[in-house]
């Protein structure tokens, strides 16, 4: 370790560390120390083109880059004295030469690095007299990125991020000195699974995504965190919500999770939340065999009733349960307690796989598979087995993952049952054969926590409200096993209280409550 002093704060920061690297590591960048910077990203290799990090460090005769200077033991850095203060001056009005102050129609107004530093150490007056460079200001780049060349200050952290990361490289530099301009090769567009981190990363308002451009102006925006539960990695992402509405995902870093990245299709998973697809009303099965709009309450009895004619005429053990992996670690630890108040013999969980990669993308399109194991419900195949051997009679059924090709892959091993009683978020094809549909709420609308698929605890919090009445997973099962007269379901549903509940009675979660894990979610408790 190497003690250095930056600005007169004592800092103790790894040996050899780049100076930004280790103020970043240390918490203290932008916050208690202010070193302006543009190409530097973290997750990034060090380019060191923009020079407005520059600081003085004792000793040395000429001012030093921040992002690709060591620390070594006992430096002394200075970020706000006046050479400092004329070389970020003297770099903004450089950049400022040819940039054109887009900033009221600019997309990322609000948002851009260069609108605050241009504020913050531009002068108030240009001092030149030639004519801006005029360049491509539509620039269609690939399926999700536009590019508008004028706005771009040649960072290069776009190039560096398709080099690095998805390992692409489809952008590069074209042209040199004041002619160089950010391009694709003709007939390669920017087209990879990750492609739309280039807009989160470009410090201006030089690339920006297809989806939310010109959609709504950012400061209008609320920042929720919350997670994706696109696939079983969990990545942690800001959802950018306006009139009750998710506008956009946007990474939110997380080094044991995501590092800042997400995937496009996770980003663009957003829409599912206010999707016109949604489950939106109860249902029941009335006599004519069509399935009826109903109260929720109304739902919940008819299931309830319909469940214990089963119970009573064939026993317990002729109902089967098949629990959702979208459902919160709170939700599942319901529905377990749920199974073995009822005396189900037969559950588990079905999980759609897909396409993976080496990056993020994990292949369980879900985001709680591991929550749901940790919570005793194995694959659902068992349940499969029983259903086609006609060994069951009712199914509680959440989700829809049921009826992918590694399960059902339909409806027609649910047609003969006397009763299916189905929770989900969206309409599928279950709605076919379901006797009673419950809403259910998805991740966005929620409170609790999710187990990703290398065991970290995350939570989310509601960023929006459901316009129709749609409740958790856990809930709906909490008033069934009240209507049932279960033990231990006396009470309802309240995430936070269930999830302390489930940080003291299941040791793989011990200390890890929704309060707990905080938004930067913990790792599941080692098994003894
Ligand atoms: S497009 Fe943005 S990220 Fe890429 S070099 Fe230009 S300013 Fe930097
Ligand atoms: S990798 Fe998975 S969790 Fe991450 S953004 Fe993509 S779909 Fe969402
Ligand atoms: S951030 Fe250091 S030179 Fe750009």
């Amino acid at each position: 370790m190497a003690r250095i002093t930056v600005d007169g704060i004592p800092l103790e920061v790894e040996d050899g560390a780049m100076l930004l690297e280790a103020l970043d590591d240390a918490g203290v960048l932008m916050r208690d120390v202010t070193i302006p910077h543009y190409c530097w990203h973290p997750k990034l290799s060090i380019d060191g083109s923009c020079r407005l990090c520059q600081v003085e460090i004792e000793g040395a005769p000429k001012l030093q880059i921040a992002c690709n200077t060591p620390v070594e033991d006992g430096m002394v850095v200075h970020t706000e004295n006046e050479r400092v203060a004329a070389a970020r001056a003297g770099v903004t009005e450089m950049l400022l030469v040819n940039h054109p102050l887009d900033c009221p129609i600019c997309d990322q107004a609000g948002e851009c690095k260069l609108q605050d530093y241009a504020f913050e150490y531009g002068a108030l007056q240009s001092r030149t007299r030639e004519p801006r460079r005029a360049l491509a200001k539509n620039v269609d780049v690939g399926p999700t990125i536009v590019l508008d060349q004028e706005r771009c200050i040649l960072c290069r952290r776009c190039v560096r991020f398709c080099r690095e990361v998805p390992g692409t490289g489809e952008l590069v530099v074209r042209g040199r000195g004041d002619r160089s301009v950010i391009d694709t090769f003709p007939d390669e567009p920017l087209d990879n699974p990750y492609s739309m981190n280039v807009a989160d990363l470009c410090p201006v308002g030089a690339l920006t995504t297809k989806d939310f451009r010109f959609k709504i102006r950012v400061w209008f925006l609320e920042d929720v965190p919350g997670i994706c539960t696109g696939c079983a990695r969990g990545c942690n992402v800001y959802l950018g919500v306006a009139d009750n509405k998710v506008q956009r995902y946007q990474p939110r870093r997380n080094d044991a999770v995501n590092d800042t990245w997400i995937c496009d299709a996770g980003r663009l998973s957003y829409k599912e939340i206010g999707a016109a697809d949604r489950l939106s009303t109860a249902m029941l099965r009335g006599d004519l065999g069509v399935l009826e709009v109903v109260g929720f309450r109304d739902a919940l009895q008819a299931a309830a009733d319909r469940l214990t004619r089963v119970r009573q005429a064939r026993g317990a053990s002729r109902i089967g349960v098949v629990a959702s992996p979208h459902a919160t670690n709170e939700d599942l630890f319901v529905l377990r307690r749920f199974c073995d108040a009822l005396g189900v013999e037969t559950a588990g969980v079905a999980v759609v796989r897909g396409d993976a990669d080496d990056l993020l993308l994990h292949a369980e399109k879900a985001a709680n598979a591991a929550g749901a194991r940790a919570m005793g419900f194995e694959d659902a195949a068992a349940v499969c087995e029983k259903l086609r051997r006609g060994a069951l009679d009712a199914l509680l059924v959440a989700g829809h993952d049921l009826l992918d090709a590694a399960y059902l892959g339909g409806v027609d091993g649910l047609g003969d049952l006397d009763t299916v009683v189905w929770l989900d978020t969206h309409v599928s094809d279950l709605q076919r054969v379901a006797d009673v549909v419950l809403p259910t709420r998805v991740a966005a609308e929620r409170t609790g926590t999710y187990t990703n698929a290398t065991g970290h605890v995350q939570r989310v919090t509601p960023a929006v409200e459901p316009a129709f009445d749609a409740r958790a997973e856990g809930a709906v099962i909490a008033a069934l096993g009240q209507a049932l007269h279960l033990d231990g379901f006396e009470v309802g549903f309240d995430a936070r209280e269930t999830s302390r509940a489930l940080s003291e009675g299941v040791p793989l979660f011990r200390g890890r409550s929704f309060d707990a894990v905080g938004d930067a979610g913990l790792p599941l408790e080692e098994e003894a």
